[in-house]
């Protein structure tokens, strides 16, 4: 046991490896599993480690709750639905937020009785050789920094979860009262913090909390729903941040480096999400609500054109009579759960002779790497996966391109409508194809609210109905028709 005493620094280090090794498994979906493994393990050391550095431990207080924890983890990661991940996660961040918040408040309260000593006494003290207390300048700074941070990401959090599972509370707020209102909460925030900081005055330190929570869900009430997943991922970069401050607070290492990682990893990824939609962070956070989503749903549908439309009988003649065909998913066809039947089909397709790969959008889907997980999910080979970069080059010379369930990320307007609200998001050149098929279930626009000229375009064929269900009916067509 003292050995482990001892080595904690060595153990630490060999856990923030692990963490860092974790990062870069989790970059693809080849070593995702083996990023995970680094990641349990990681955290077993940190755990375990933890245990032997602190003195005083009181084992029961700390095995009951991460025992409550497990249980209610284990049930949830049994039971939740892919497509409910990012209020999960939105729901986990606002528990790391609410821990660095009472974290905060542990350490102030255990010291409380030292703030008087540390302001006045100190001196005094330190030349009558008595040890110094631990609550220094720079320790009310981690704390105030850690809890404040904490309090907006678990508010902000609560709200992004509730505003993805539709809950009646989560509100959508909008109006010219709202941005003074965050101004005024943000600087009497600061103020109160301030004044904590400089005096160690513990109303000042309850106040800032208070503002901080009120500041947090006010800061993301106005975010349309849509934009929520950026949002999402910005919270988890703040947590990461809450967790470093407190890790300062306990003289923790482990809890800096992996708060660190936390919080640049998910900063990095708010930005690519903002990238590939094209959008700023600051337009997203502070854009309000009419930036993104339904919010913005447009009349384009309501315009009468002429379309196309074939049954799955004619795609499956078509495609098995293809040399190549590339699958373009979207959000689509993870509502429709149609990832099985859709490596079905591109089986039957490989076994005609067929080229057969599928073309992934940053952005397709609801949450990052949606698509991936899916087609993971139904054993599509990763080699047949390629990125928007990959493939764009290569639609001119596809003979059939398959759309299913994607809309915004297809949409050429993108590229040659200044006009529109997506212009300048980057998308899959799929119009660049021989034949475009797109799976619907309507001429209803996507998650941007737009019109999409792919579909009226005359190369394309839409083949309406339940991305599963028509998918399943290729497979049939092309297996039956013994091509
Ligand atoms: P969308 O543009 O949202 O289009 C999805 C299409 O799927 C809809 O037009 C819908 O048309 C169709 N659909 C829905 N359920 C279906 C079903 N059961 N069977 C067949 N079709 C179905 O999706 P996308 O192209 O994947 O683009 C994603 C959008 O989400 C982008 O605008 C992106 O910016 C945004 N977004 C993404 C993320 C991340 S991280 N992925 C985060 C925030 C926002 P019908 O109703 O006619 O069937």
């Amino acid at each position: 046991m003292e050995f482990i005493r001892e080595s904690a620094g060595w153990l630490y280090l060999v856990g923030a490896i692990l963490f860092i090794l974790t990062l870069r498994g989790l970059s693809s979906p080849k070593t995702a599993i083996r990023g995970n493994t680094y990641g349990m393990v990681a955290m077993a050391i940190a755990v375990v480690t933890t245990f032997f550095v602190v003195d005083h431990v009181v084992v029961w207080l700390i095995l009951a709750p991460m025992a409550l924890g497990a249980v209610v983890g284990i049930a949830r990661a049994r039971t939740v639905p892919m497509t409910q991940m990012p209020e999960t996660v939105a729901l986990m961040h606002s528990l790391v937020g609410l821990s660095a918040v009472l974290i905060a408040v542990a350490a102030i309260l255990h010291n409380n009785h030292l703030v008087a000593l540390f302001s006045e006494n100190a001196a005094a003290l330190q030349q009558a050789g008595v040890e110094q207390t631990h609550m220094s300048k720079v320790h009310f700074f981690e704390l105030f920094v850690g809890c404040f941070v904490g309090a907006i990401t678990f508010t902000a959090s609560l709200f992004a979860y509730g505003k993805l599972a539709a809950k009646k509370w989560a509100k959508t707020i909008a109006g010219g009262w709202v941005k003074p209102l965050q101004a005024v909460l943000f600087i009497v925030m600061l103020g109160c913090g301030a004044y904590f900081f400089t005096s160690g005055n513990m109303t000042a330190f309850w106040l800032m909390t208070i503002f901080a929570l009120a500041f947090g869900w006010v800061w993301i009430a106005p975010v349309g729903g849509g934009d929520m997943p950026v949002v999402v991922s910005l919270l988890n970069s703040f947590s990461g941040w809450a967790a470093a401050g407190i890790g300062f607070t306990l003289e923790n290492n482990m809890l800096i480096v992996a708060g660190s990682l936390v919080g640049s990893s998910g900063a990095i990824l708010s930005y690519i999400m903002c990238k590939a939609m094209n959008r700023s962070i600051i337009n997203v956070l502070f854009g309000g609500a009419m930036a993104g989503g339904a919010a913005v749903a447009t009349s384009g549908a309501q315009v009468e054109r002429n379309h196309r439309s074939g049954s799955a009988d004619d795609a499956g003649f078509l495609m098995s009579n293809a040399d190549s065909v590339v699958i373009v998913p979207g959000y689509g066809m993870a509502q429709g759960r149609a990832q099985n039947a859709v490596k079905e089909l591109s089986t039957v397709l490989k076994e005609q002779g067929v080229k057969v790969r599928f073309a992934i959008h940053p952005v397709a889907g609801r949450m990052p790497g949606h698509m991936n997980v899916l087609l993971a999910e139904a054993d599509v080979p990763y080699d047949d996966i390629l990125e928007m970069d990959e493939i764009n080059s290569d639609f001119p010379a596809t003979d059939v391109v398959l759309v299913i369930g994607a809309n915004d990320v297809v949409n050429p307007g993108a590229k040659d409508n200044p006009g529109s609200p997506i212009y300048g998001m980057p998308i899959l050149e799929a119009y660049k194809a021989r034949t475009i098929m797109v799976i619907k279930r309507s001429m209803a626009t996507g998650y941007a609210g737009l019109d999409n000229d792919l579909f009226y375009n005359e190369k394309t064929m839409m083949i309406f109905g339940d991305a599963k269900k028509v998918v399943e009916d290729m497979t049939k067509s092309i297996n039956g028709s013994g091509h």
